[in-house]
Parts: C-alpha cells; sequence; structure tokens
C-alpha cells in the first residue's frame, strides 16, 4: 500500500460545485438513510464528486461533501485517502489504469502488464503519459483473481490479459472505443476457456 496524500497545493482547484444534476442526484442519494445517517452515503457521492472532477477528488471536493453531509472534514479526508477507489491528484484523462499486483495476479503475469504500463504510459506510477491521457498505479487485489491478471479502468475490469491484448485495450480508450469489459481472452466469465467440463449430459 502506498502512502496516500492530497494532491500539492498548486494542483488544488479553489473550489468545487455539483453541477444542477449531480446535485439532485446526490440530495436523493441522501434520502436513501435515516436522519442522522447522511454520512453513509459518503462514499456513493464522494464517488460522483471524482465523476465529475475528471477521475479525482481535489482538496475542495472532498470538502464539499463533507459539508453536504455535515461530516467533519477530517472523517472524509480519511475515507478518501483510505481507499484505493479515490484518486488524490489528476490522472490520465482517457484512462486511469489500476493493475492488480496482488498474489494470484502477479503469478499469472501482473509483472508484464506493469510493464506495459512503464513503456506506454510512464515508469513511475500516477505520473500522466506526455499527452495527459493515461496514468497508471499498483493495487491489491480487485476480487477478480479467477481471471487474473487484471486491470480497473474507471468503473470496468478487464481480465485474463496478455502483453498483447492489454495493449490492444489501452487502444481502445486512447482511440475512444474501449473494448468490452471482461476476459479478452474469449472465455465467458470464469468457465474455462476449453468450453464446459461438467455437467454435459442433457438428460
Ligand atoms: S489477486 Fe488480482 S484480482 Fe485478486
Amino acid at each position: 500500500m502506498s502512502v496516500r496524500r492530497l494532491a500539492p497545493k498548486e494542483l488544488q482547484p479553489e473550489s468545487f460545485a455539483f453541477t444542477e444534476e449531480n446535485l439532485a442526484w446526490a440530495k436523493r442519494e441522501i434520502t436513501k438513510y435515516p436522519p442522522g445517517r447522511q454520512a453513509s452515503a459518503a462514499i456513493a457521492i464522494l464517488w460522483r464528486a471524482q465523476e465529475q472532477n475528471e477521475g479525482w477528488v481535489s482538496e475542495a471536493a472532498i470538502r464539499t461533501v463533507a459539508d453536504m453531509l455535515d461530516m467533519p472534514y477530517i472523517r472524509m479526508l480519511e475515507i478518501a485517502t483510505f481507499y484505493t477507489m479515490f484518486q488524490l491528484q489528476p490522472v490520465g484523462k482517457k484512462a486511469h489504469v489500476q493493475v492488480c499486483g496482488t498474489t494470484p495476479c502477479r503469478l499469472r503475469g501482473a509483472g508484464d502488464i506493469i510493464e506495459v504500463c512503464q513503456s506506454r504510459i510512464h515508469h513511475e506510477p500516477f505520473h500522466l503519459s506526455k499527452d495527459g491521457n493515461f496514468s497508471w498505479e499498483e493495487v491489491e487485489c480487485l476480487g477478480a483473481c479467477v481471471n487474473a491478471p487484471m486491470v480497473m479502468i474507471w468503473k470496468d475490469t478487464y481480465e485474463d490479459l496478455t502483453k498483447e491484448s492489454f495493449g490492444k485495450v489501452l487502444d481502445g480508450f486512447a482511440s475512444g472505443n474501449p473494448p468490452k469489459p471482461g476476459p479478452q481472452n474469449g472465455r465467458q466469465f470464469s468457465a474455462p476457456i476449453t468450453g464446459p467440463t461438467t455437467l454435459k449430459e442433457t438428460t
């Protein structure tokens, strides 16, 4: 787990405000919880703030969400800095790649995926590519070990990757036509690549 700090002051916008549409959505979200339990909506609303703010949460966004939920700033800062789903500095405009580097993915080739990130995006994680369109980081298990190695980009997972297929995933995001999420080797979900091996009898 890397140290997670807010972006430096020079990258922080002065303020954050939800669009009218997102504000209406956030208000509806808050009503899902009983009075006094508004904080339960924290993650959902902070995530919407991240989506609106080009994929990362600024300090102003964190404070705005804390104010909406009547929470102390420190509590919202704890949430934002704890969960790796929240990005604390600007990320690639077209894709921020989260590469799972935990044991099952490592054993199945996560190192190759990281090499592609290093050569095509930037040698170091959390740095933007030259065109500002891509960034990457290594994260812990994303819960798709049966389809290792895998990455998450925004809300979707791309699984059963090789250097080549991951390259195609990046090409897709670069051209504005991301591939279908899920396994990239043609298998259905986590079914055997060779087809069914059990329960084949029809009688
Ligand atoms: S180890 Fe990579 S998804 Fe679980």
